[in-house]
């Protein structure tokens, strides 16, 4: 048998593991041209705290988290700005971030003082009541600002297109142990969403909206978004589930070079990259 295949008890053992891992999204990486113009616009207009920096020069490139809370316990961004490029090309995959604010007029009032970009303004959603609204940072990425009460996790959304919502949704409910929390079809607007995640619900807790639009099985990937960091507690039974789910492992899993954290990275069925860490060595990386 080949080392990449894994006997039968095996994949039960490891899909068992991803049912009942403490998994949770950590954060989303991403790469900007011009990383203190987004760290501006994130903490004065989107109301985010820069939560840490460091710079690589040897790599020749610097990163740069923010978020609404301490990484230990929220969904943050990872920002990465590569030396020299200032530009990067979005794709037609990626859809945006989801931010819940309580007053999504205030925030809309204060990007547009800012100069920055807003591409929908704030008004109830077709069909509902919710109010939300679309802004742009400096490099294109797009934020829904969502009005909703407090919530302990106000980086709620990021949302991806796929080409086949029931493929994506069994591989992440099966390999990454996630919840469906809600399907809506909108054939008026001829798509399907689904969003799935860790937790109890898509209020408190970050989700990944995956949205299907009629007909549309490819997207284009770009070079400016990254991918999702998920924490796990096994990194090699990890690899095993996203394997046998028909994930295809672009890392085998294995402590990185130099700072020894233990990774493994995946492709969804739609080429989606995500990174699972693991969470012993990632909370000695906060220390
Ligand atoms: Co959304």
């Amino acid at each position: 048998m080949a080392s990449t295949e894994t006997a039968p008890h095996d994949v039960e053992t490891a899909l068992q593991f991803a049912k009942n891992d403490k998994r949770r999204m950590l954060h989303v990486v991403y790469r900007v041209g011009d990383l203190d113009k987004t760290i501006d616009f994130y903490t004065e207009c989107l109301g985010m705290k820069l939560l840490r920096k460091r710079d690589i020069p040897e790599e020749k490139y610097t990163n740069a988290f923010l978020g609404y809370g301490p990484e230990d316990t929220n969904f943050v961004v990872e920002l990465t700005y590569n030396y020299g490029v200032e530009k990067y090309d979005i794709g037609t995959g990626f859809g945006h971030f989801g931010i819940a604010v309580e007053d999504v007029q205030k925030v809309v009032d204060k990007v547009k003082s800012k100069g920055g970009k807003v591409t929908r303004e704030p008004g109830p959603v077709k069909g509902g009541k919710s109010i939300i609204a679309f802004v742009e940072d400096h490099d294109g990425y797009k934020f829904e600002l969502i009005q909703r009460p407090p919530t302990p996790e106000p980086l709620c959304q990021v949302m991806l297109r796929v080409g086949d919502l029931d493929r994506a949704v069994q591989f992440y409910e099966k390999a990454f142990g996630m919840k469906e929390f809600r399907r809506r079809d909108n054939p008026d607007q001829k798509y399907t969403l689904a969003m799935v995640g860790y937790g109890d619900d898509e209020y408190t807790t970050t989700v990944l909206e995956l949205t299907y639009n009629y007909g549309v099985k490819e997207y284009t990937k770009g070079t400016g978004y990254g991918q999702i960091a998920v924490g796990t507690n096994d990194v090699y039974e990890t690899a095993k589930a996203l394997r046998a789910c028909g994930g295809k492992i672009t890392r085998e899993p294995g402590p990185l070079p130099g700072i020894n954290t233990k990774i493994t990275a995946c492709l969804d069925p739609d080429g989606w990259k995500s990174v699972f860490v693991d969470n012993a060595d990632f909370a000695k990386e906060l220390e």
